[in-house]
């Protein structure tokens, strides 16, 4: 069994169902103790008790929720050691679609929250030793042309431009900061879309999707002590639908 994660304190953000539960699971069984916060807290608490995890309802856009879940993995767990910032909204609307109320929403959930949930993070990690953070992003920051919708690509674009500088100015303290672009991922936020469009499956290179549990195995090796001197990157993870 895998023990690289053993006794370290970690949040896993949107880890209610989909890719953050993956991910909440996986660095579990390494041996982690996890900090789920969602909004959905049926979900969440399931996971938490199947994991012996805890449970945090936050809206990850909001600064006071953020601290508060940072606050309560230091009290549970001793500390924080990496923070997995996952929760993403997206809705399929076409360019001229676009509303205005609905950019500012997809820029708070998708980037704000991570910038947020960055800051909390740090200033507790560079007072105790480092840490790392993953940030979830997506194949749509690299062109993916069948993306859910522009306001979605610039807002994963903004997680890479977060990961690479955040990664540059928190190396100091030892804090590694990367971003995972998982290409199509059969999930809730995707279900419809692709049985809308089962052509989508055809066009990956090694001609199957992702499950969560592909993205949640390069969190975990980017959140362990494997990855010590890997910092600033982006892990496509998409069956070759991006090569960059
Ligand atoms: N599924 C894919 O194919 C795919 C591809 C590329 C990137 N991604 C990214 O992966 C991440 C997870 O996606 P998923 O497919 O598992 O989505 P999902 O919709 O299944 O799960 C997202 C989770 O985030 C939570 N969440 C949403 N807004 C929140 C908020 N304001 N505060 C707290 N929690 C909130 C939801 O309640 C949900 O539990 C997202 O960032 C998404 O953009 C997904």
């Amino acid at each position: 069994m895998n023990t690289d994660l053993a006794g370290k304190s970690l949040i896993v953000t949107g880890g209610a169902q989909g890719i953050g539960a993956a991910i909440a699971k996986t660095v579990a069984e390494r041996g982690a103790h996890v900090v789920i916060a969602d909004l959905k807290e049926e979900q969440g608490q399931e996971v938490a008790k199947l994991i012996g995890g805890t449970f945090v309802r936050a809206d990850v856009s909001q600064r006071a929720d953020v601290e508060a879940v940072v606050a309560r993995a230091v009290d549970a767990h001793g500390g924080l050691d990496g923070i997995v910032n996952n929760a993403g909204i997206t809705r399929f609307v076409d360019f001229f679609e676009i509303e205005d109320e609905h950019w500012d929403r997809i820029h708070e959930v998708n980037v704000r929250s991570m910038f947020l949930f960055t800051r909390a993070g740090a200033r507790h990690m560079r007072e105790h030793g480092g840490g790392a953070i993953v940030n979830i992003s997506s194949m749509a920051a690299k062109g993916y042309r069948h993306t859910s919708s522009a306001a979605y690509a610039t807002t994963k674009g903004g997680v890479l431009g977060l990961t690479r500088s955040s990664a540059m100015q928190l190396a100091r303290y030892n804090i590694r900061v990367n971003a995972i672009c998982p290409g199509i991922v059969i999930t809730p936020l995707n279900a419809q879309w692709l049985a809308d469009n089962p052509g989508y499956i055809e066009e990956i290179p090694l001609g199957r999707p992702c499950r969560p549990e592909h993205i949640a195995a390069v969190a975990a090796f980017l959140l362990s002590d494997q990855a010590s001197v890997i910092t600033g990157q982006s892990w496509n993870v998409d069956g070759g639908l991006v090569i960059d």
